[in-house]
């Protein structure tokens, strides 16, 4: 059964009740338009936009004309902070054929559209968006050349049922000391290139995140909690030391995966799949001792669970669960985090809450669940929602992501550059028909 994203307040109060669900509700927005310093650098307001890899720049990893489109649009948008996508820091780390890419080739395009954003913020909207880059390897999910080229933290028999991939590809622990190098390094570099931050990627079961539950690694990244945290406390812990004060050392970090132990972080060792935030706690703790300045958190994996990641009105598979189930475990389970977290964090996945989603997250703001709203999928159908939101309005119905997994279908596609179907059709219903449905 699809549940269409709620278009009004009533249309929201009569889906929690069916789904069981309860969430705070604020008709006053001015919280979102509260400024907030965070690693030396002021966000205009509490509203970031999520890292929303296009899979569009050039072969050489430079943002290219789609790329620059999107972050022209963001830039328009109002948003306080645009969180610039996945950027591999290794070659062989990248995602796709066309993933951003960091190197000495393509640091001036870099540098170019990061002052552009800024620029296009003043020019539209009178101030300057901060902007974070996120930095990535993609390790299972790697495919440079267009090909699966996975490289592993330790085999998963739930990823591995299918495709099992070979020992061989597990990345050794000296493979992992060049990652954590390559990491700080482009913390630097980001910095020179004019961004304000730098996010050390450990979300979504990419490489840094699948590490945190290599309980069964040997070596110096896996097995006790220390190891498998080496690398990401490590790499911020030196970020921050080489960047200095007036950079953002931030992660996307995954709180939760949503699989059973020995397979996921965030689940208790006595088995099941219910969120166990033992771990997580020790590891924010950990992070805020290591400097980072603010926590991006998130959950779950786009690929096996994107249900939990992304709670969506059609997708891939009938979910187990009403989406604002999912909403409601992200949201709650950010909250609980952000009780002894003393550094700003920023929140996930709200985008099905759709024209109310401005509410709830002002509900838990007001009431201290997170200090900034970070939109992922609307970013892509409604790029100008921070702009409404911080003018007290509300969000324009027809202009709402619809959950409609459009853009993902075509981000699975080999070549494709997802952008939203729907309500960016022009540019992306001529792709979706050629790449998903096979007509040109
Ligand atoms: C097309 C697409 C691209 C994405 N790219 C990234 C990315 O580069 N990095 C990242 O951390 N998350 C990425 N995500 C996840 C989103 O940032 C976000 O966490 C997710 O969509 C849930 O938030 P939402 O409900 O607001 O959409 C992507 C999601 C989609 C649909």
């Amino acid at each position: 059964m699809a549940y269409n994203v709620p278009q009004s307040k009533e249309a929201f109060l009569k889906m929690c009740e069916e789904s069981g669900t309860a969430f705070p509700y604020s008709e006053d927005l001015s919280v979102f338009n509260k400024e907030i310093t965070i690693g030396g650098k002021t966000l205009h307001n509490r509203i970031v936009y999520q890292a929303m890899e296009g899979c569009d720049g050039t072969y050489d990893g430079a943002p290219d004309e789609l790329t620059k489109r999107r972050y022209m649009r963001f830039a328009r948008g109002g948003a306080g902070l645009i969180w610039f996508e996945a950027t591999a820091v290794l070659g062989e780390g990248r995602a796709n054929p066309r993933q951003m890419y960091l190197t000495d080739k393509t640091r001036d395009d870099f540098k170019r559209i990061v002052s552009d954003i800024k620029e296009e913020g003043i020019k539209a909207n009178g101030f300057e968006p901060i902007v974070v880059i996120q930095l990535t390897h993609s390790g299972r999910y790697s495919k440079p050349e267009g090909v699966p080229s996975p490289l592993i933290a330790y085999n998963n028999p739930i990823f591995e049922k299918d495709n099992p991939i070979d020992k061989s590809r597990i990345v050794s622990d000296e493979y992992l000391d060049t990652l954590h190098e390559a990491l700080v390094k482009n913390a630097l570099i980001a910095k020179e290139l004019g961004f304000d931050g730098a996010d050390i990627k450990s979300c979504h079961r990419y490489l840094l995140s699948e590490i945190l539950s290599a309980y069964n690694r040997e070596g110096r990244y896996g097995g006790s909690f220390e190891n498998r945290t080496r690398l990401l406390t490590g790499a911020v812990k030196d970020a921050k030391a080489l960047t200095g004060k007036d950079f953002i050392i931030t992660s996307r970090l995954n709180a939760y995966d949503g699989f059973e132990y020995p397979y996921g972080f965030g689940v208790s060792p006595n088995g099941g799949i219910t969120p166990d935030f033992t771990e997580t706690k020790m590891l924010l703790s950990k992070l805020v001792e290591n400097g980072i300045d603010m926590i991006d958190i998130t959950m779950g994996n786009p690929y096996f669970n994107p249900h939990v990641n992304r709670p969506y009105s059609k997708g891939g598979y009938e979910p187990p669960e009403h989406p604002l189930v999912g909403v409601q475990r992200m949201l709650d389970g950010i909250s609980e985090l952000k009780k002894d977290t003393p550094v700003p964090i920023i929140s996930s996945g709200i985008t099905f809450l759709g024209s109310v989603s401005a509410n709830v997250c002002a509900g838990y703001m007001e009431k201290g669940g997170f200090d900034m709203a970070g939109y992922g999928r609307q970013t892509l159908a409604y790029p100008d929602c921070a702009n409404a939101i911080t003018s007290g309005a509300n969000l324009d119905a027809k202009k709402l992501c619809i959950c409609c997994s459009k853009c993902t279908e075509i981000m699975r596609k080999p070549g494709g550059t997802p952008g939203c179907v729907v309500r960016d059709n022009e540019v992306y219903m001529p792709l979706y028909k050629k790449l998903v449905l096979g007509k040109e």
